[in-house]
């Protein structure tokens, strides 16, 4: 089993968006048995790929030892399960610190059967949860707007994780007509594009993953070509 953390310092950059689809890629294209595990109290992800009533304890998994595996469930996706996310997890930096355990997250997830592929879907900053999920993923992927202030925040996560696990930065809302974005995409030539574009943004009104409903799309191409990218480096 492979941890894939999508994770940023900002919020509002992509993190959900790149989860929701690289999840499906892992489940739909590479036929791979998916776990996304939302983190992030604002539950988006959740509300894209979960229909039915919300919970509103999925802190219980930290708190009260709640066994991870039965809080998963399934999507209309096959292959394709969640666990969801609800306000509870407000709560989860305080519930690190009180716990003192470094690695509570990654010794769940190694207690984890079932699953080759397991997305996080991480809330922003670098926050005790933050630092739990760099210590439990194999690769985290981290997308970046094409902009100096994006590179300075991914270079602060660089820096704070060192050589400790892999990193794969991505542009993500690209728009090569802009002057700015042409000039970040020239800095870094080897990270990942996604575009900007109208169907992903439609994907939280339809609640479904972009490739679901809108597979020839060149937004759609790109989260394929990004999760070959990761299964590539989970292999390297
Ligand atoms: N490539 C894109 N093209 C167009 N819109 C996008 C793109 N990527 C993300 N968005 C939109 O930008 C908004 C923020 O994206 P998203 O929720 O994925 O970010 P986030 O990093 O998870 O935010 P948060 O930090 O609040 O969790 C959403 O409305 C989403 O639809
Ligand atoms: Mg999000």
């Amino acid at each position: 089993m492979a941890t894939i953390a999508i994770y940023s310092l900002k919020g509002g950059v992509g993190k959900t968006t790149l989860s929701v689809n690289l999840a499906w890629c892992a489940a739909t294209r590479s036929a791979r048995r998916t776990l996304l595990w939302d983190l992030d109290p604002q539950a988006a992800s959740s509300w894209v790929l979960a229909h039915g009533t919300p919970s509103n304890d999925a802190q219980a998994i930290f708190s009260r030892d709640v066994p991870l595996a039965t809080r998963a469930i399934a999507t209309a996706w096959p292959r394709l399960d969640l666990i969801p996310a609800d306000g509870s997890l407000r709560g989860l930096d305080r519930l690190f610190q009180d716990l003192d355990k470094k690695k509570r997250l990654a010794k769940l997830l190694g207690g984890l059967k079932g699953y080759d592929r397991v997305l996080l879907d991480c809330p922003p900053g670098l926050t005790d949860t933050a630092d739990q999920v760099m210590r439990a993923a194999d690769v985290i992927v981290v997308p970046v707007i094409p902009s100096p202030l994006s590179e300075r925040a991914f270079a602060a996560v660089k820096a704070h994780l060192g050589d400790r696990t892999a990193l794969m930065p991505v542009h993500v809302m690209v728009d090569r007509r802009r002057s700015l974005h042409a000039a970040a995409l020239s800095r870094n030539p080897d990270w990942p594009v996604i575009p900007m574009a109208s169907v992903i943004e439609e994907m939280t009104v339809r609640r479904e993953p972009v490739g679901a409903f809108a597979p020839r799309s060149a937004a759609a191409v790109a989260f394929d070509g990004l999760w070959r990218a990761v299964e590539r480096q989970l292999a390297a």
